[in-house]
């Protein structure tokens, strides 16, 4: 312990952050401590102690004032380290021709059915090196740092074959560990992403294959923590995506769902019944799966950047307060509809387009986004006790932070 790296931040302007560690949702959606004249001491990466009005959080007894290492926030904005809940981080090759299809009128939809889309990047994936997927993964995540994020969830779904999805996911285990990189990863199998060609017109047989096969070596390797799924019209079915939660949920994994993301396909009443911890995209979901939602818990994870990258409509955040769901808001960073991995720029379309405060915003992108992937214990908040660093912002407060569109205003990230 006295070896542990002890740092002390003071002349917080503004500590901003959420307390507790479980989702907050409805009235609380937006409840922010907000302190002034703060500090914050962390050891060894652990918040050890917060003050406020000017004073200085007493040193544990083993830490020397010597060995105190002391950062001036300059009266700055801080914040827990963001959380990106849901990305496809790791793929090769990008899909800059669809954009000239989709702005011909071509849909999302369509140009997968066409055998492009995600099946384009699956054939990309299965033909890269380990390697290189993770050289490219390593910058991609260096971006998002960038912005102020420490905790990234990481899905495969460019694989979907054993091999591929494995190599993906071995990535997400190098990326955790790569010194240096200071950014957690949580990695998600998303095996039923897309139907692959070899399966064509036999869907069912390929979910037969997730589940007997894909499912239970990657969690006999500890590949993965969470399993998500595609429910959607073209991709998997209400009853597909059960079959392939349900055997998940048996080995132990979190399950989650890409939800109602072109049309209400059953994927948010899905999640609700079975008690999912996350639902994701929900563009199209109506107030019964929404009330489901609320009762079972589930964290609702907007992705506002693919609803702007696909010129879609953007999801009812204000419903979903309203009636209680928790919300969290994330990236969806992917070759296909969110070539963008910056969460900064999401905050402001939850400010401009989902129309939440800036209080309810940052709840989106640090606690309640951090409870969705299953580390409300240790991220989303600056508290003792808890890992998941400070960020200084060059802002003086939320507002600002929210409003400057398309500013990378992250200055550093303390962990
Ligand atoms: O969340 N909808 C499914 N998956 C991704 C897109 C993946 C892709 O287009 O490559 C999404 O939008
Ligand atoms: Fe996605």
């Amino acid at each position: 312990m006295a070896s542990a790296r002890t740092v002390l931040v003071r002349n917080i302007g503004l500590l901003a952050t959420p307390e507790g560690g479980a989702p907050l949702r409805g009235a609380a959606q937006g409840a922010v401590r907000r302190r002034r004249d703060a500090s914050v001491l962390l050891v060894g990466g652990v918040v050890a102690g917060v003050a406020e009005g000017g004073e200085i959080p007493r040193h544990p007894p083993d830490v020397a004032a010597s060995g105190v290492e002391e950062i001036d926030a300059g009266g700055r904005l801080a914040t827990p380290g963001l959380v990106d809940a849901h990305t496809h981080l790791v793929f090769a090759g990008f899909r800059q021709h669809e954009v000239p299809l989709r702005l011909r009128g071509a849909s999302y939809g369509e140009i997968l059915a066409a055998g492009g889309g995600i099946l384009s990047t699956v054939a990309a994936t299965r033909a890269a090196s380990e390697d290189a997927l993770f050289e490219r993964a390593v910058g991609f995540v260096r971006e998002m740092a960038g912005h102020g994020v420490v905790l990234v969830e990481a899905k495969s779904g460019y694989g979907l074959d054993a091999a591929t999805e494995e190599k993906q996911l071995r990535v997400v285990r190098r990326l955790a560990s790569e010194p240096g990189l200071g950014v957690g990863l949580v990695p998600t199998f998303l095996g039923a992403h897309a139907v692959p060609p070899e399966y064509a017109g036999r869907a069912d047989a390929y979910v037969d294959l997730v589940c007997r096969e894909m499912l239970p070596r990657i969690a006999a390797a500890g590949l993965a923590e969470a399993c998500d799924v595609f429910c959607e019209r073209g991709a998997f079915t209400p009853a597909q995506s059960r079959r392939v939660l349900a055997a998940a949920a048996a080995l132990g994994l979190r399950t989650k769902v890409h939800a109602d993301e072109l049309e209400e396909s059953g994927g948010s009443a899905l999640a609700a019944e079975i008690g999912a911890a996350s639902a994701e995209h929900l563009v199209a979901t109506g107030d019964a799966a929404l009330d489901g939602m609320a009762r079972a818990g589930t964290v609702a994870v907007l992705l506002p950047g693919t609803s702007l990258y696909l010129d879609r409509p953007f999801a009812r955040a204000r419903e979903m307060v309203a009636r209680g769901v928790p919300v969290a808001i994330a990236t969806d960073f992917n070759p296909g509809s969110c070539p963008s991995p910056d969460l900064e720029l999401c905050m402001t379309l939850g400010y401009v387009k989902y129309r939440l405060s800036p209080e309810e915003i940052l709840v989106a992108v640090t606690l309640n986004a951090a409870c969705a992937l299953g580390r409300g214990a240790t991220h989303g908040s600056v508290e003792p006790g808890k890992s998941g660093g400070v960020v200084l912002w060059d802002a003086e407060d939320l507002e600002t932070l929210a409003y400057r569109m398309g500013s990378r205003l992250a200055l550093r990230t303390i962990r």
